[in-house]
């Protein structure tokens, strides 16, 4: 099939035809003789879990500015820092120490703030008990300073991560950990950051800025973070406490500030909104978009990020909710309730926005594409309740699926060429939202389509998360920039550790396509 046939080609019938994934590598591995399945690092919280009352936890106070990670350098153009991961005992609820795993002590941990063009060189110190690694969540870098399950920093041991910031590369990322089979765990004890590269000048450098990073906690009655239940494992962990700037219902004052918006939950989507109140979309992961954009919701998949302004009806105080998106969770049945999230007190609006933020290059045509298809086993899931701790353990590690397979951190899935412009229709086969995610590359959202209805992707914009609706089916357009082997997952976290995960091998590009 040519590349034109292609393009005009309904991508759900790929597979039905027989049209193996692009990757010769495919066909090599024949899983015939299934690998035992690992199931050791699935545990379950105990049945009779009791949670803190949501009254205990401190509320109400002003939004604190993320701590930024000291630059130890004095040279130009170069960024040095330490991170030290370790476990912390921290005082979220007053007079009880929480056990959790923190970035320099904090939670959410530093901001990593940098310019397009610096060096960064980031001593990384493990004194976990367990390996990690730190995954710069969308920047450009090399596969081998990426903090992939390949490379894991051993449990008291250290690794310098070194990489250059290319141009056109200012955006909002973040960091967490990614050690095979526990990054849900590391990131539900507490690791994530933000890492924010800015540009010495975009259209909207003069703005002051703020940070608004949520993510999820639970806590039980103890105050001590719980293991996953069976339904965390099945549908992402959601811990009950959202907290933005690692606090709970803060009260937020803006001056028209340009905002950065990062979802570092788990498996929380969020679903923004502001009664009386508008967001002007400027930027997504990868950056700014063309031109401004008035949203009165903003739906924010786990690991994604904008970059918004508010702009309010009138002046005074504001809800920033979270309205209700049913994702279709497996055996749970959930109130439609929007959630409260933060106190606005909107002194000023934006003034002077830009009309036009950023040109685009436009991306040549394909020349080659991939098909990701994520999918579950129902079959494992019949007559659950009944099951084993331990067949469900087996069932929790073969059922969620990519291209039919579960991960193994030795088997190459798909192979790209390093500077070829590819499309991967990556298609959701199952009852469930999961949002995809790529590693080393941004990409661009071409169309999608679901229930027969083609739509263009209604703006340009560069990302690196999206979220996939059940049956949808979304076309990326990509390329890869660097040699080495690079991951991609679903990111709800648990998910990504039960498997849902592939390898891909970006080799030399040799000219001939
Ligand atoms: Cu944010 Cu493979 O990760
Ligand atoms: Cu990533
Ligand atoms: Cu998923």
């Amino acid at each position: 099939m040519n590349r034109r046939q292609f393009l005009k080609f309904n991508a759900l019938s790929l597979a039905s035809i027989g049209i193996a994934y692009g990757s010769p590598m495919h066909q090599m591995h024949h899983n015939n003789t299934p690998n035992a399945i690992n199931t050791s690092f699935i545990n379950f919280a105990p049945n009779d879990l009791k949670l803190l009352s949501k009254d205990q936890f401190p509320s109400g106070k002003k939004l604190k500015k993320i701590t930024l990670l000291k630059n130890e350098s004095k040279e130009k153009n170069f960024f040095r820092a330490t991170i030290e991961i370790k476990e912390s005992q921290i005082e979220l609820v007053k007079g009880k120490k929480t056990k959790c795993y923190t970035y320099n002590g904090l939670i959410p941990g530093p901001k990593i703030e940098v310019y397009e063009g610096d060096t960064v060189e980031i001593l990384v110190k493990n004194q976990l008990k367990e390996p990690t690694t730190i995954h710069w969540h969308g920047v450009p870098v090399p596969p081998d300073q990426d903090g992939s399950p390949h490379d894991p920093i051993l449990a008291g041991k250290e690794k310098i991560y070194r990489f250059t910031l290319p141009l056109n590369s200012a955006g909002t990322y973040w960091y967490h950990p990614h050690p095979h089979y526990i990054t849900s765990k590391q990131v539900y004890m507490g690791l994530a950051g933000i890492f924010v590269i800015k540009a010495r000048k975009d259209a909207l450098s003069h703005f002051d800025e703020k940070d608004l990073v949520f993510s999820d906690l639970r806590l039980d009655e103890n105050a001590q973070i719980p293991e996953n239940t069976l339904t965390d494992w099945l549908n992402g962990r959601e811990g009950e406490f959202v907290l933005i700037n690692g606090q709970y219902q803060p009260k937020i004052s803006l001056q028209g500030e340009r905002i950065r918006l990062y979802n570092l939950c788990s498996a929380r989507y969020l679903n923004l909104k502001i009664q009386n109140a508008k967001f002007i979309l400027v930027g997504t992961d990868g950056g700014l978009i063309e031109k401004p954009i008035i949203k009165e919701e903003l739906f924010l998949a786990p690991a994604s990020r904008m970059e918004v302004f508010i702009q309010a009806d009138k002046k005074g105080e504001l809800k920033l909710e979270s309205i209700y998106y049913d994702r279709d969770k497996m055996m749970v049945k959930e109130k439609k309730e929007n959630l409260f999230l933060a106190h606005l007190n909107i002194e000023k609006n934006p003034k002077n926005l830009p009309s036009a933020l950023r040109k685009f290059e436009t991306l040549k045509d394909p020349q080659d594409f991939k098909e990701i298809i994520m999918s579950e086993d129902h079959h494992k899931m019949h007559g659950m309740m009944k099951k084993s701790k331990e067949e469900q353990k087996a069932a929790l590690a073969s059922m969620f699926l990519i291209n039919k397979k579960t991960y193994d951190l030795n088997r190459i899935d798909l192979i790209s060429k390093v500077g070829v412009v590819e499309d991967w229709i990556v298609i959701n086969d199952s009852h469930m939202d999961h949002p995809f995610h790529i590693h080393g590359t941004q990409f661009e959202l071409i169309s999608s389509k679901l229930n027969n209805t083609i739509k263009k992707a209604e703006f340009r914009a560069l990302r690196d998360t999206i979220n996939v609706r059940p049956k949808e089916e979304l076309r990326l357009r990509m390329k890869q920039d660097f040699v080495g082997l690079r991951m991609y997952h679903c990111h709800i976290l648990e998910h990504e550790d039960l498997g849902m995960m592939g390898n891909l091998e970006v080799r030399e590009n040799n000219g001939k396509n």
